[in-house]
């Protein structure tokens, strides 16, 4: 009876996630949107459609530290998981606003608002199911980064695109170096990886995007799945090969 929690699902990647994992009526499947008020039409179609998952939406707003600890707090209540732990946390939620910037006219608030959410919303909802001690002793922890985050992969990029997202990228991707490490002291059989899932058809990637979600998450669980101690700490593209950092 695996336990998957998965941030930002009522729409795109994360909305695929779920879509995969709720398939498996053996995996209990808590699937975060942002607020009580989203939108989640298509997320509760998905749940609905695959009779008798195991799967319930929870608000956590990864922008939010009271959110993320009302988040965690409902998750420890016994109903919710009873004296099950999460088996895989997956980081989707993410936000890139204005593409557009460069690294010269970057907007002060705007960059701030993308490290809020795509650097401390990971790392603060981390610490905060480590501190109530519902990650399972062999955790594995996925954090969607991006091609974007990669400075070898950023270098050969042109036009270079979406500053101030690249940017918090590649913090998130040195957040996952640290925690890959500093878990080890509480968790000592977790696992923390990077994915990138490639250029993919969603609201952020657009229309012209090469991979469907169904492609791409389908190889990221792959990967989610066949994860080893020797892969702590790695990048992986979506197709499995290493990112260059
Ligand atoms: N699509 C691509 O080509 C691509 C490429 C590289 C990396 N990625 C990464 O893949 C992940 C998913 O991207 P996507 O393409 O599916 O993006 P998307 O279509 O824009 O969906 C983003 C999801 O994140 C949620 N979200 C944003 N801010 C949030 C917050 N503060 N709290 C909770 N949820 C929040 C959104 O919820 P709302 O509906 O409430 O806004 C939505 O469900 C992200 O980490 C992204 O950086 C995507």
């Amino acid at each position: 009876m695996p336990v998957y929690v998965v941030t930002g699902t009522n729409r795109g990647i994360g909305l695929e996630f779920i879509r995969q994992l709720v398939r498996d009526h053996a995996n209990t499947v808590i699937a975060c949107v942002r607020s009580p008020t989203s939108d989640v039409g298509s997320l509760q179609s998905v749940i609905e459609g695959a009779k008798n998952s195991n799967a319930i939406i929870l608000d956590c707003d990864i922008s939010s530290t009271e959110s993320i600890n009302r988040f965690v707090g409902t998750l420890a209540k016994q109903q919710v998981l009873g004296r099950q732990k999460v088996d895989f946390l997956v980081h989707n939620a993410a936000i890139n606003i204005k593409p557009e910037m460069n690294s010269l006219n970057l907007e002060p608030d705007l960059v701030h608002q993308m490290i809020t959410a795509n650097v401390l919303g990971p790392a603060l909802l981390t610490s905060a199911l480590l501190t109530a001690k519902l990650l399972s002793s062999d955790v594995r922890i996925f954090h969607i980064s991006s091609g974007l985050g990669s400075m070898a992969v950023s270098l050969d990029h042109k036009p270079r695109q979406s500053a101030g997202y690249s940017i918090s990228k590649a913090a998130l991707n040195m957040l996952a170096v640290h925690q890959a490490e500093d878990i080890k002291a509480y968790l000592p059989g977790a696992v923390v990886v990077l994915v990138d899932p490639g250029w993919v058809k969603t609201d952020m990637g657009g229309k012209n995007a090469i991979y469907e979600p169904s492609e791409s998450v389908g190889n990221m669980l792959k990967i989610l799945h066949s994860l080893e101690q020797s892969n702590n700490g790695e990048y992986f593209h979506h197709s499995g090969r290493r990112v260059p950092w």
